[in-house]
């Protein structure tokens, strides 16, 4: 991914242009941009669009899968329902303090990875389980976890 930083009104622009005045559409386009959802970029769509502000924040604070705070890079969300956690989804979480040294719900200093923890990923039967960027993953080990951040780091590393 390159440094620059993008161009809010051409992202708008485009934006609008692809969705209209579809809300929730329009968040999700800026979103895969920014990576969240940043206050002077959701005034300028209202603006540009007239859509008012008090909508796009209520489309913004409804949906869990929109950020109104930056975002890491890569974001892993560990589950602790009840079969992963039978399953030693603890174990996952400790490993990932162990390679990262993030607990839930906080985010590497380099602004890299964030852990969240949630309640079921619809996926008990490979349970314990993760999603790491959108990538599910199932009957993990804490070695797996290692592994796959690894993965991760090594690309992250060639990629710079
Ligand atoms: S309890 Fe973990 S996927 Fe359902």
């Amino acid at each position: 991914m390159s440094n620059k930083l993008p161009d809010v009104e051409e992202i708008l622009e485009g934006a609008v242009k692809k969705h209209g005045l579809a809300v929730v559409p329009l968040l999700q386009e800026i979103q895969e941009h920014f990576r969240y959802l940043p206050e002077e970029v959701l005034r300028k769509l209202s603006q540009k669009t007239g859509i008012p502000l008090i909508e796009i924040y209520h489309a913004a604070t409804f949906y869990n899968s929109l950020y109104l705070t930056p975002r890491a890079k890569h974001q892993i969300n560990i589950c602790t329902g009840t079969t992963c956690h039978i399953r030693g989804s603890g174990k996952l979480i400790e490993e990932v303090f162990q390679v990262l040294g993030i607990g839930p719900g906080e985010t590497t200093s380099d602004g890299n990875f964030t852990l969240e923890t949630v309640n079921c990923l619809g996926c008990c039967a490979v349970a314990p389980a993760m999603v790491v960027d959108g990538k599910y993953y199932g009957n993990l080990t804490p070695g797996d976890v290692r592994e796959i951040l690894n993965k991760i780091m090594e690309k992250a590393a060639v990629e710079e």
